[in-house]
């Protein structure tokens, strides 16, 4: 089964030196890689990279195995919209995926499970696959009882057809590395929000898991059958570490 490994890189790095860099150690990797792996990588660098990221992804190893990602989607394809980048224009920078609901951008910038939903529907419009981001802020006893309304909430009013187009990203919000007292989840634990999500939605559900996920506990998740991939934030800029992720596959 293929598995999903995505990068994003959040706010980082700070120049497009350092984003080629990145990208020059995975493809060193990529190159001398006897077995073949079945695996999609998709990066998500910041917007003001994509342009010369999505060159390098066409020009080299990477272009075999790697694809790009966008970390948000504007509302609207055109017009007043300060700030923000369309679905057309990442389109034409050789976007395929985009995150949708991220927890930073829920939690941090307010951003609502209706606007998410509306996001997420902008990504579909757009011919574009959206990587659905939810999970709970704290383990409790109703977290299976918020990981279903949130699900519901954010994929409200879409089609069966557009659901089966959906990854979804489990990352529980104190799993995530920047967060206080933050550590990964166990794979079991894992597993039962992975059920829930396939419940809600299908069986055949495409399901990644995010929160500091490293070289250490990548292959925990990845060996697991039900498990399509990993989220992977603060180490998918430290070139090592993440080469270190793929080599686990
Ligand atoms: P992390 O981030 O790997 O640094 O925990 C994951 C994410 O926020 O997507």
């Amino acid at each position: 089964m293929k598995k999903y490994i995505v990068a994003n890189w959040k706010m980082n790095p700070q120049s497009v030196a350092e984003a080629e860099d990145i990208l020059a150690y995975i493809d060193e990797y990529l190159k001398n890689e006897t077995e073949k792996k079945e695996r999609s990588l998709i990066i998500c660098p910041p917007f003001v990279f994509l342009d010369d990221i999505s060159k390098i992804l066409s020009t080299s190893q990477l272009s075999q195995q790697a694809e790009l990602g966008a970390q948000d989607i504007a509302l609207a394809d055109s017009g007043a919209w300060t700030g923000e980048v369309s679905g057309p224009m990442l389109k034409r920078l050789g976007v395929s995926y985009v995150i949708v609901g991220h927890s930073e951008r829920r939690w941090k910038m307010g951003e609502s499970d209706e606007l998410v939903n509306k996001k997420l529907k902008t990504v579909l419009a757009n011919d574009l696959t959206p990587i659905v981001c939810v999970g709970e802020k704290v383990r409790d006893n109703n977290f299976k009882e918020f990981l279903k309304n949130q699900l519901s909430a954010t994929l409200a009013g879409l089609s069966d057809d557009e659901k089966g187009k959906c990854i979804i990203a489990y990352e529980p919000v104190w799993a995530i590395s920047s967060n206080p007292d933050s550590h990964p989840d166990k794979p079991e634990d894992t597993l039962k929000a992975v059920n829930i999500i396939k419940e809600v939605l299908s069986p055949n559900t495409l399901v990644l898991y995010g929160g500091s996920v490293t070289s250490k506990n990548a292959k925990d998740f990845l060996l697991l059958e039900q498990i399509a991939g990993v989220l992977v934030g603060g180490v998918s800029v430290q070139k090592e570490e993440f080469v270190q992720i793929l080599k686990n596959l």
